[in-house]
């Protein structure tokens, strides 16, 4: 590629013709489309299927990183991460949120725009207690979002941590690591088709009921 990265970019193209979306192959409620669509995705080709993007704000400039879904109930979306992170301060300046998951291999994209609010005490520590060990000591040992000297710091934070609870077989959820739930306002299942004449299939909650309309691509 080297200097001719513009090029390359421009020549870029594949066709999206996996498959089509109409509003009547829709579920009249996005949380049961959604779990349709995950479902395909995670037996489709698709690696971490359940990550996304999350988008948050802060002075009314966008952030965004990736994170993972672990809950899907109703139409509230679940992930875990740490409170005093970066996109924990955010949140609680702004609750509104935005989601975006991709799934190349299906030609899909799904976006959601909702509100955001902390799981309850037992869920975090329902979810916490079935992460694997090693993803346990990194939750309490790393300050997610510090700035950090370096490696060495991170490793001997980890290395403090398991010092501090060996022999404990079961560890304590730290307190400021838990689920955030978001509750959908809007959600767009996004269908590649040919000749960028993409099917787009949106929700949008209205006096408490959904209502379905297509968009342009
Ligand atoms: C595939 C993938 C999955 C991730 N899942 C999570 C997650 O579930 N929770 C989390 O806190 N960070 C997760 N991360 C790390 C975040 O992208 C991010 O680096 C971290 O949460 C700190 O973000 P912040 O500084 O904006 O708060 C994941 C990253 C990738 C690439």
């Amino acid at each position: 590629m080297g200097n001719n990265v513009n090029e390359t970019l421009q020549n870029l193209r594949i066709r999206y013709s996996h498959s089509s979306l109409d509003v009547s192959d829709c579920e009249k409620n996005p949380g049961d489309q959604m779990a349709i669509w995950l479902k395909d995705a995670i037996s489709g080709e698709c690696d971490e299927p359940n990550a996304f993007t999350l988008s948050t704000c802060e002075d009314n400039k966008p952030r965004a990183r990736v994170v993972l879904l672990k809950g899907l109930r109703e139409e509230k979306l679940y992930f875990f991460t740490n409170y005093q992170s970066s996109k924990g301060n955010e949140l609680l300046s702004n609750d509104s949120v935005a989601l975006t998951f991709l799934w190349l291999p299906l030609q899909r994209q799904v976006r959601v725009q909702g509100r955001i609010s902390l799981a309850s005490a037992l869920e975090s520590d329902d979810y916490f207690s079935k992460r694997p060990r090693g993803s346990q000591m990194g939750a309490i040992a790393s300050p997610q979002s510090a700035r950090v000297k370096d490696r060495a710091q991170l490793e001997s934070w980890f290395a403090e941590a398991e010092e501090k609870y060996r022999g404990l077989e079961k560890l304590p959820r730290p307190s400021n690591w838990g689920g955030y739930i978001i509750t959908p306002e809007y959600f767009e299942f996004w269908q590649g088709r040919d000749n960028r004449m993409h099917d787009r299939i949106c929700y949008e909650i209205k006096d408490g009921r959904w209502e379905m309309f297509r968009r342009a691509p």
